[in-house]
């Protein structure tokens, strides 16, 4: 550990301690550090602003903070062991590369709200990915179901046939899935929109800090007041920018465990892509749907990042230590759950019905409902309706077209209201304000 910024004289450095306070810490900082490269410039500014900082000597410090920003970009700079984190590298390159003026970036600032600030801004940045993600996704599922509305599928309550449905019923309701996510996403974005540079340690600093030149400078859409609040926040926000993930990734789960039926030997009612399957080692005979099966098991990650930052929110007030696990978890979190949602545009848009099968598999006893449904529309109370319709040989010679086309309830295979997810999804562009 050649960069302590905190090193003076008298005091021991143990390397096994030190590997226990940095621990995967260092690894994890090259997620951030880009930002935190970024917070460093906009600090610098509103040092300059308040006088601390000649005009020279902020453009110096500038200067050196794009060609870093340049060398992490490229390559040519990786966070290693050589350093304690990402600050103290970031700082540690000012001072190598300007002296004395290098020295004065930390002022009225902390670890404290940089890795607050630069965490803040990544999660961001990923959040609205995920948003993009969704949206694309709602717009295949919207796309597929008006094309394919004359699809039928069976519908299943208990894993066991209930009624006809069809493949629309079966996209609009992904759709809409999806549009919620969407949204939750981009309330979280704004809900964590907010600067937590300038609060330093979590007391403030006896300096005028211009943050709002910071706040907007980063893009903020507004400045986190409370000094003290600033530290409050995290994991708090973390755990908030997981659950909108989340969200969709449940939506995902659920998907893709239908997809795992229904490209089963027993369904055969879907064929996926190619690449989104692989062989055996063992088996000549096997394709597998290895990348659904993925899909479905990282909302795991998700939960366990949830949890781990639940569980060390167990804190007073101010900075903790413990909150460095917090990085960990939204990284494992994050880094999983949009590689997945990255992949599902392209999945729904190649999916492939097998109309035979789906078209097999639905039996005379699903239209029993459209049945007592007609009935009891045509005055015979219901419950005596119900049993009438119980009667297996009422149930021939119908089809599955019409009993589609008769689901006339809002939202149901005769008026599935597809114009007005539509309007929803068009609402919801990415880059529209909320
Ligand atoms: N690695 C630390 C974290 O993630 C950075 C802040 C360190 N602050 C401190 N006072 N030791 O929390």
């Amino acid at each position: 550990m050649s960069s302590l910024l905190w090193a003076k004289p008298g005091i021991d450095v143990d390397a096994d301690i030190q590997r226990f306070l940095a621990g995967d810490d260092v690894v994890l900082d090259r997620e951030f550090i880009r930002y935190d490269v970024r917070a460093s410039a906009a600090h610098a500014e509103g040092l300059q602003h308040i006088g601390v900082l000649s005009a020279d000597e902020l453009a110096a410090i500038q200067r050196e903070l794009s060609a870093f920003d340049a060398d992490v970009a490229a390559g040519r700079f990786v966070l290693d062991g050589r350093f304690e984190d990402m600050h103290s590298a970031i700082e540690a390159h000012l001072i190598e590369r300007l002296g004395d003026v290098g020295k004065k970036i930390h002022t009225g600032r902390s670890r404290n709200d940089q890795v607050l600030v630069a965490t803040r801004l990544w999660l961001r940045d990923r959040l609205q990915h995920a948003e993009v993600l969704c949206h694309a996704a709602a717009e295949v599922c919207l796309l597929r179901a008006e094309a394919e509305q004359s699809l039928p599928l069976p519908g299943y309550t208990h894993l066991q046939r209930a009624m006809v449905s069809s493949a629309a019923m079966w996209w609009s309701g992904f759709a809409e899935g999806f549009l919620d996510d969407t949204e939750r996403l981009r309330q979280t974005t704004s809900w964590i929109d907010a600067n937590p540079l300038g609060s330093a340690a979590g007391y403030g600093v006896n300096l005028p800090l211009d943050r709002d030149h910071t706040t907007q400078a980063l893009g903020f859409g507004r400045m986190q007041v409370a000094a003290t609040y600033a530290q409050l926040s995290r994991g708090k926000f973390e755990l908030a920018a997981l659950e909108a993930l989340g969200s969709a990734l449940l939506d995902l789960r659920r998907l893709a465990w239908d997809l795992s039926l229904f490209t089963s030997g027993e369904f055969g009612f879907v064929r996926l892509p190619a690449t989104y399957t692989t062989g055996s080692s063992l088996m000549p005979n096997k394709r597998n749907p290895d990348v659904i099966e993925l899909m479905r098991g990282v909302y795991a990650s998700v939960a366990a990042a949830k949890v781990e930052i639940e569980q060390l929110l167990s804190l007073p007030s101010g900075y903790h230590r413990d909150l460095q696990f917090s990085k960990g978890a939204i990284v494992h979190g994050f880094g999983r759950g949009l590689a997945a949602l990255g992949l599902l545009p392209k999945l729904l848009r190649e999916l492939e019905w097998v109309p035979e099968r789906m078209r097999a598999a639905i039996e005379p006893s699903m239209y029993a409902t459209d049945l007592a449904v007609e009935l009891a529309a045509s005055g015979l109370p219901f419950r005596d309706a119900y049993r009438e319709a119980a009667n297996p040989e009422r149930w021939k010679d119908r089809d599955p077209s019409a009993s589609l086309q008769a689901r006339v309830s809002p939202g149901a295979a005769g008026d599935l209201q597809l114009g007005v997810l539509a309007a929803r999804w068009a609402s919801l562009k990415p880059g529209r304000a909320g």
